[in-house]
């Protein structure tokens, strides 16, 4: 049996398009047992994202800066290479619903080939959490619909600036 690490480093990828309370709340509760966590925001301009990586980092970094021992960071090319070179052992991924599974599952299994010294560990999302996806969160919020205790305060105004800008929005 291998000696358990003391000092254990882990990886919270994503595209955070932007970030949700779904994305916090596993931020905060991985935060809790690693000892340091790096959000590896992934710079995806072939997805389109409505922010840039620059934004979307710099919304995370607002966003966690309460918890001193994470901290964030963009990356491109594979993810496991980037965990290496953050000195990870984990790799963490939130899920949400069964249908989060197959493909995690996929990924998990592929990363796991490509550098089995790096391991990927899931959490379940609250239940609080468990429907809410950057994608719905934009897709709502352009139809009118009301996001409230989706997103920090601060992230709905960044999207309602974006989406609206051209409107003048007041709020
Ligand atoms: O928030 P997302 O978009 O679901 O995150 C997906 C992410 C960043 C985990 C995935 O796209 C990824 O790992 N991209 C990096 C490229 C890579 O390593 N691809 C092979 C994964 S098996």
């Amino acid at each position: 049996m291998g000696q358990a690490p003391t000092h254990l480093v882990a990886v919270y990828p994503g595209s955070f398009d932007p970030i949700t309370n779904g994305h916090l709340d596993l931020i905060e509760r991985a935060s809790g047992f690693v000892s340091r966590l790096v959000v590896g925001v992934l710079r995806n301009e072939s997805k389109q994202p409505l922010f840039t990586v620059e934004e979307r980092a710099d919304m995370m970094r607002q966003a966690v800066a309460k918890y001193s021992n994470v901290e964030v960071d963009s990356f491109d090319g594979l993810l496991v290479e980037y965990a290496a070179a953050k000195n990870a052992s984990l790799i963490v991924r939130g899920i949400r619903a069964v249908s989060d599974y197959e493909y995690e599952l996929q990924m998990a299994l592929m990363n796991r080939k490509l550098r089995p010294d790096i391991e990927t560990v899931f959490m379940m999302a609250s239940e609080a959490h468990s429907f809410v996806s950057s994608r719905l969160v934009k897709e709502v919020i352009k139809l009118g619909g009301d996001i409230g205790g989706l997103v920090p305060p601060f992230v709905e105004q960044r999207l309602k600036d974006r989406l609206f800008a051209h409107r003048a929005w007041k709020g």
